[in-house]
């Protein structure tokens, strides 16, 4: 059984004439420590998809199974622990707080989860070891998102959900970010899901989920996913 299975999944926004239908019958499936890409347009509902995989908005028709269970049937309660223990969100404009330090800011996973990692080898995982007591804005857009990817990463979550997790950063520190979600997926067998509307990343994913207008237009799966040192953008 898939890791992952998304089926017949519909989400609507608003009633009668401003009825929005954000996904419209969505199927797939992802397996377990793969690296996904869900790649689309602007408005094509990758965002709505998300938030439904990692508990933050609920579905209205069909079923999204996750390790066995279907979690469009969890009340607000079971959504809650879901989304506090088995999810790490990573966000496009890192939503750290201001005024805790890097380490402090991985620190909060451990208030939310039991058996949280220690923040400093995260922190050095992601290649921020020297910077453990500066603030957010003492550090670059990539520096940043790596402290971000710490905080997701320290809960020790079963999914790791990035919505445009490069989409303020500039090139080389794009590709660091993304570096460290491959590397999440391969070496610590993280289930890691990339939304992006970039196409140029797809080739470094292990299966590329194409939505637009609501739907899944292809699933392809990579057998051989680029390196990201030798990708170009
Ligand atoms: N909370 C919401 N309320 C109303 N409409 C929404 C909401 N979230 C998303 N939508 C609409 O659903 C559609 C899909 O949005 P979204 O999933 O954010 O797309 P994407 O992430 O691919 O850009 C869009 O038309 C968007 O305006
Ligand atoms: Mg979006």
């Amino acid at each position: 059984m898939p890791y992952i299975e998304v089926k017949n999944s519909s989400k609507f926004y608003g009633t009668g004439d401003n009825r929005i239908v954000a996904n419209n019958d969505v199927n797939f499936e992802i397996e377990k420590g793969e690296l996904v890409i869900i790649l689309g347009s602007s408005g094509a509902g990758k965002s709505t998809m998300l938030n439904i995989l990692g508990g933050m908005d609920t579905s209205d028709e069909g079923q999204v199974i996750i390790d066995g269970v279907d979690i469009a049937q969890f009340n607000s309660h079971q959504r809650t622990n879901y989304r506090r223990d088995d999810v790490g969100f990573v966000f496009q404009f890192y939503n750290l707080v201001a005024n805790l330090t890097a380490k402090e800011n991985v620190e909060l996973a451990s208030e939310i989860v039991k058996d949280a990692l220690d923040p400093v080898t995260v922190l050095e995982q992601v290649g921020l070891g020297k910077r453990l007591n500066n603030f957010p804005a003492q550090l670059s857009g990539g520096e940043q998102q790596r402290v971000s990817i710490a905080r997701a990463v320290a809960k020790r979550p079963k999914i790791l959900l990035c919505d445009e997790p490069t989409g303020a950063l500039d090139y080389q520190t794009g590709k660091q970010v993304l570096q460290i979600l491959q590397d999440m997926s391969r070496n610590e067998g993280v289930t890691v899901i990339i939304v992006t509307h970039n196409s140029a990343l797809a080739p470094i994913a292990d299966r590329v989920i194409h939505m637009r207008d609501a739907t899944v237009k292809s699933v392809k799966l990579n057998n051989t996913p680029q390196d990201i040192a030798t990708l170009e953008y």
